[in-house]
């Protein structure tokens, strides 16, 4: 009833913009009869269009459409919960945070007129205020990629049985003088591939393990099966768009090397096959900055069951100045909180990120839509809580079972990637990468002078 109440306070507010100061009082008499309600087609349709109809259409990732009237008001209850906690649509970083690129979230007054139109019983408009349906590009969020590579025949996975790491290589030819800027990864089927990692093996073993093994592909362990792509192109994660490498930035291919895609696959109680394809998108420009992935990382987890809130902490001190492109923080089940706070030696500490509901299955990488520029002596500090308790709606024990440290996602893990270009490129080499570094994901600047000073 008290939020009843309070929504049709927000109704009244918005229906009398000016007028706040009324609503309460206005709540005993009827609504004015000129006042017209908040309706779906006028109010709603735009908020869901722009901002769940990319996940909630048939084919993509979500499991139902909310495309239409019909489709949106038999999940109107659950909508509004969902809008109000925050919990869609899906965006883990608390907001004020830093800005990233591809956000996703509701402000407080379209998260009220959702709640406005459902206190008021759904009304569904005149038909002349529904905008016409959002346009997707079919296939590829980025475009028609410059090259595609398919898995050449389909993996066929078993109905039952744990996790499956399954890598697969392909030949990848860059033409002389073009560089990779992004790419995009889709799967066939996405009720089976949870998890992607996009590598670059230099060293033939990825396509020897092959080879060895008939089926396509060959099993891994959670492991990269070789050197990680740089920055947002190293993974994948359902619900996550692919973005392009910053400004200055791209990836050089390796002569002769191969690519190699590790599919983490989960069985989905029947047969299943996996055919998936990858697109490439190049540019003629080779990188004039360089970047290295710092390495924020707490190994020592050993969670007893019940334990409520573990804590585990790792801190770097910036050797040079640097920008900061962006970050990739990674626990698995029972992670419940996750901060990276930048400490400069002089002047406030900069919150850079805070995951306060850490959810495994919505894992992003937050690229900034500006790179921070933090300065050499900076203390940056990554603080993780593990959860696990039975109250942990996310334990996948019951009851909780001691959790260590470990590749397998029964296991755990704390552990951040910080993207870092240096402000000065002839800083680069003081970067110690064999202590803070993450010998995978490096660019080097090309010969040519840095745009940026
Ligand atoms: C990035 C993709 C994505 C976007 C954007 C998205 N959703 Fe979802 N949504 C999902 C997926 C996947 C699920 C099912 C798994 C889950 O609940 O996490 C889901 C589940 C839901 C559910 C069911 C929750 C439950 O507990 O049963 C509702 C309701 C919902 N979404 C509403 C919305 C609304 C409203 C928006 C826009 C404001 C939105 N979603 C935006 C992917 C998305």
């Amino acid at each position: 009833m008290k939020t009843c109440v309070a929504a049709l306070a927000v109704c009244l507010r918005l229906m009398h913009p000016g007028h706040g100061m009324n609503a309460a009082q206005s709540l005993g008499s009827p609504m004015d009869a000129d006042a017209e309600p908040v309706t779906f087609n006028r109010h709603v349709a735009p908020i869901l269009f722009n901002h769940c109809a990319e996940c909630h259409r048939p084919g993509e990732v979500a499991p139902f459409s909310l495309l239409t009237y019909a489709e949106v008001k038999k999940r109107a209850k659950s909508i509004q919960e969902v809008v109000s906690e925050h919990l869609m649509p899906p965006w883990k970083s608390v907001a004020g945070q830093g800005s990233f690129v591809g956000e996703r979230r509701l402000t407080e007054s379209q998260i009220s007129t959702i709640t406005c139109w459902v206190a008021q019983g759904m009304v569904e408009g005149r038909a002349e205020d529904l905008p016409t349906g959002p346009t997707f590009v079919e296939g590829w969020t980025l475009g028609q990629p410059d090259i595609v590579l398919t898995m050449p025949e389909p993996y066929l996975l078993p109905s039952e049985g744990g996790d499956i790491f399954r890598n697969f290589v392909f030949d990848l030819h860059i033409p002389k003088g073009k560089y990779i800027k992004a790419a995009e990864f889709r799967p066939s089927n996405r009720r089976v591939v949870h998890h992607v990692q996009l590598c670059v093996d230099t060293t033939g073993r990825a396509r020897k393990s092959d080879e060895a093994d008939p089926a396509p592909g060959f099993s891994g362990s959670g492991k990269p099966p070789g050197q990680l792509f740089p920055g947002s192109l190293a993974t994948w994660t359902p619900g996550r768009n692919p973005m392009q490498l910053p400004d200055g930035l791209s990836m050089p291919w390796p002569d002769g090397a191969d690519f190699v895609v590790q599919l983490h696959l989960s069985p989905s109680g029947k047969p299943e096959i996996e055919q998936s394809s990858i697109g490439f998108y190049l540019t003629d420009e080779p990188p004039v900055r360089s970047m290295a992935d710092l390495l924020l990382i707490d190994m020592k987890i050993d969670v007893p069951p019940g334990e409520r809130s573990y804590r585990t902490w790792a801190k770097l001190i910036l050797p040079i100045d640097v920008e900061l492109v962006g970050l990739f923080p990674h626990m698995h089940r029972i992670g419940k909180e996750f901060k990276i706070i930048a400490h400069p030696l002089h002047g406030e500490p900069i919150p850079l990120l805070w995951i306060r509901d850490w959810d495994f299955n919505w894992q992003f990488y937050y690229q900034f839509t500006n790179p921070i520029k933090l300065e050499a002596g900076t203390r940056v500090v990554m603080e993780a809580v593990h959860d696990n308790s039975a109250e942990n709606v996310r334990n996948p024990n019951h009851p909780p079972k001691r959790v260590k440290w470990g590749e397998e996602t029964t296991d755990e893990m704390s552990v951040a990637f910080l993207q870092v270009m240096p402000v000065r490129e002839a800083d680069f080499s003081r970067i110690d990468m064999e202590r803070h570094g993450f010998q995978l994901g490096i660019i080097r600047a090309s010969g040519k002078k840095p745009s940026v000073p």
